[in-house]
């Protein structure tokens, strides 16, 4: 290959480089993030026919075969996947990355060992790639199955998952030197990758069900450094950048999801978090003291109401209910009762998740308001409508300090005048613990699917 196309390679590089830098900035906005989607895209797609056009040894049937198989278990995933089942797949898509990283950092390390052309920076760029690579395969295997409630957490068990992990990782420093020290020895990078592939699972394996968002964030963002590592190995600017730019985005999310929820990062992981349940049992808190409520009295409740704040959380997601709540919305404001949603950031189980849930029913991005903003609001609501939320909203981070969520922010819904809670039964969320707000002098329970229920309050409304 002369001077030319490899230029011309760069500049196509440099471009798409560029495109994903815009894409990522129209993400930050709901109002420009279509187009940051498709520009991302773009770039995407010019960075794969660079890549191929300028590789000159390259098996277009190997790839083609690769496209294929790749595209249709992709397409069947992503059409079969429930938007409640979004955040495995997610997490299962960056576990795919980290693998991707190591088999192809495994592969170009032995290439280079076999032709003699192994350099230090090359050696160390593998080593790395292989290490975050594995630990993010299995890291994000084992998240997967936790977010599927396929896994429990064992809270015994932490305290000496966790001493071995701190032995794991100075086992995976101590071959990523060996590696350097003798490249020719492949046994150190088979060494590497099994044991980042134990460290992963046993990194994610003792963390608590709270900390979640923070691990997933965590492991988007080492599936970026893995695949930065990866264009160190192959010598591919453009895999540089956007492996950084993946890295970088998913540890600002990192760092987003840990203030959301007042952990540190060290904390999420290396420290023991309580036991699921905390001290409290549900007995004593609900026992005599839940009021249940039909659509009816919701309806009168509304009718009176000047401000309605509307909580929603992961039951909305399952009821699908947010085309129901968008009704209520407009049946509302239509008697010039103010309607505005509060919006946690760990709310449901992604981030965004309760965003992309209000869009797609076409709820104005205008009338969400972020957990600091609606707080100081609730004093002067009126009734606050929790639906399908459940950790979010549970006084106990405030009150209980041996409370798995204890430090989180939640949403001051008990604050509001009237607090009506839409929910099957008393059942916990995803933090397996019971919640005082359920037992308040100011709530009322209305059991049901998120979606019936409120379907039944706007209905009742009309004969208000
Ligand atoms: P949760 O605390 O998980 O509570 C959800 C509630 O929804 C449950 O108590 C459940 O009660 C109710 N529900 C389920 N299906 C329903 C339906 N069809 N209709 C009505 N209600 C239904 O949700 P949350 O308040 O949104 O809190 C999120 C939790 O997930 C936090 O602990 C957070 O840390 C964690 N998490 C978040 C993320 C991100 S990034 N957002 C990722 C992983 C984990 P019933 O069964 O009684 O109906």
């Amino acid at each position: 290959m002369g001077d030319g196309p490899a230029t011309l390679a760069q500049a196509g590089y440099l471009v798409a480089a560029v495109l994903f830098v815009l894409g990522l900035k129209g993400l930050a906005r709901p109002r420009t993030a279509v187009r940051g989607n498709l520009l991302g895209a773009s770039g995407m797609l010019l960075a794969v026919v660079v890549t191929l056009a300028d590789r000159a040894i390259v098996d277009y049937g190997v790839i083609a075969l690769g496209l294929v198989v790749g595209a249709a278990i992709g397409v069947v995933a992503a059409t079969r996947v429930q938007m409640t089942g979004m955040p495995e797949l997610v997490a299962l898509f960056n576990g795919f990355g980290g693998g991707a990283s190591v088999l192809v950092g495994a592969a170009s390390f032995l290439v280079a060992v076999d032709e003699g052309t192994e350099t230090v920076d090359l050696v160390v760029a593998a080593a790395l790639t292989v290490a975050i690579g594995a630990v993010t395969f299995t890291g994000s295997v084992v998240a997967f199955t936790k977010l599927r409630e396929l896994m429990a957490f064992h809270p015994q068990q932490g305290k000496l998952v966790r001493v071995a992990n701190l032995i794991g990782v100075g086992a995976v420093v101590a071959l990523g030197l060996a590696l350097l020290a003798q490249p020719s020895n492949e046994l150190w990078l088979w060494l590497l990758i099994a044991v980042g592939l134990v460290l992963g699972a046993a990194f994610v394996l003792p963390i608590g069900g709270a900390d979640m968002p923070v691990v997933i964030a965590l492991l988007n963002s080492m599936s970026g450094l893995a695949a930065a590592a990866t264009g160190f190995v192959l010598s591919n600017s453009l895999l540089i950048i956007a492996g950084s730019l993946v890295g970088a985005s998913g540890l600002i999310l990192t760092r987003i999801m840990c203030v959301a929820m007042n952990r540190s990062l060290v904390d999420v992981l290396f420290t023991q978090l309580a036991a699921a349940g905390g001290g409290l049992d549900p007995d004593d808190i609900y026992g005599g003291r839940i009021k249940s409520t039909s659509p009816e009295e919701v309806a009168l409740m509304l009718d009176d109401a000047d401000r309605v704040v509307v909580v929603p959380g992961y039951g909305m997601a399952v009821a699908q209910a947010q085309h129901a709540v968008r009704d209520l919305t407009r049946s509302l404001e239509d008697r010039g009762t103010e309607v505005v949603f509060a919006i946690h950031p760990v709310a449901g189980r992604m981030p965004g998740h309760m965003n992309v849930l209000l869009a797609e029913a076409d709820i104005p991005y205008g009338q969400l308001v972020e957990m600091d903003d609606a707080n100081p609001t609730f004093a002067r609501t009126d009734v606050a409508i929790v639906i399908g939320a459940n950790d979010v909203v549970n006084p106990a981070a405030r009150t209980d300090p041996d409370s798995p969520i204890a430090g989180m922010p939640i949403i001051d819904v008990d604050q509001a005048r009237t607090v009506v809670v839409v929910k099957r039964s008393l059942s916990p969320g995803f933090a397996g613990i019971p919640n005082p707000l359920f037992a308040a002098d100011n709530t009322v329970m209305l059991f049901g699917d998120g979606r019936d229920a409120v379907v039944d309050i706007t209905k009742a409304m009309a004969d208000v």
